[in-house]
């Protein structure tokens, strides 16, 4: 908000003046950041519960690169590689736009031998992209390991178009780095500060909605109680689930079981 008040700064940009253009830029901020996050973490943690032995290798790594005195700090996060393809296996697999925003073609073109009118609206099947068995083994199975091993060398900036979850080209994503580094502390602190678990102890049901933004469509419910002792005291309740949601979002989503007042001494 600084840069945009003082960049702009009373200036007209084609024929709009600096308080339309801040306004429209911080709702398109908002509007691109919250769904997207908020969903990928709901994905994330639905994954993590039904593939138990992910989420402990995660937990260990943890304990290695933070250890359990202090809570993670946004400079630990270069080294939580673990934690990174977590993210990147729920990206693939729960895409939050699994359709990407719609393009339309500004001329006409020519592409593998196809000629592309000007005005042809292209819709990106991005699930179809990150399930190719070609590229991907057990495609449909969520091993994070993929993105430490095989596939190591594909990152998300949108320059390896078998994984593209930001897009790619001029109109990728603005928001990856913000997005990315909101996942990976938002994740990696809610892990690191909490045993996880399902409260009826069944697999999580992994049902998405149909839409733009690729939402479950059950509620997740998890139980939480505190794995950093010495720094929780056992009587705190405490709710870290603070992204920044619309009702809404938080009513369908994710309902937070706190048990924590009963955990003993
Ligand atoms: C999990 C995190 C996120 C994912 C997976 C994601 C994904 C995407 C995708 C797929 C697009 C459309 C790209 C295309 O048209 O080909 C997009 C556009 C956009 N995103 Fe994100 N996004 C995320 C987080 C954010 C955040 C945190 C912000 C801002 C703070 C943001 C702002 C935007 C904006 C403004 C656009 C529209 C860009 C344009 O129309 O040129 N996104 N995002």
């Amino acid at each position: 908000m600084d840069v945009m008040l003082s960049v702009i700064d009373g200036a007209e940009l084609h024929g709009f003046d600096a308080d339309t253009i801040i306004k429209a830029t911080t709702l398109t901020m908002i509007a691109g950041g919250i769904d997207t996050s908020t969903y990928t973490l709901i994905w994330s943690i639905s994954l993590l519960l039904n593939n138990v032995h992910v989420l402990s290798k995660a937990q260990e790594e943890l304990d290695v690169h933070v250890g359990k005195d202090r809570f993670v700090k946004e400079s630990d996060l270069d080294k939580l590689f673990y934690i990174q393809a977590i993210i990147k296996e729920t990206l693939r697999l729960h895409s939050p736009a699994p359709l990407l925003l719609p393009h339309e073609f500004t001329e006409d073109c020519i592409i593998a031998g196809f000629h592309i009118s000007k005005g042809t609206r292209l819709m990106t099947n991005l699930w179809k992209i990150h399930t190719d068995p070609s590229i991907w083994t057990d495609p449909l199975e969520f091993k994070p390991e993929r993105f430490l091993t095989t596939h190591k060398y594909v990152e998300l900036r949108g320059n390896y178009y078998e994984f593209i979850p930001f897009g790619s080209g001029r109109r990728i994503c603005p928001g990856i780095s913000f997005g990315l580094q909101l996942l990976h502390f938002t994740l990696a602190t809610f892990l690191h500060s909490f045993e996880i678990s399902s409260p009826i102890g069944a697999p999580v049901n992994m049902p998405e909605t149909f839409g733009v933004t690729n939402l479950k469509s059950t509620l997740l419910q998890v139980l939480v109680k505190p794995r950093l002792l010495q720094i929780f005291t056992p009587n705190d309740v405490i709710v870290l689930w603070g992204f920044p949601r619309l009702l809404r979002v938080a009513m369908h989503c994710v309902r937070l079981l706190i048990m924590l007042a009963k955990v003993s001494t």
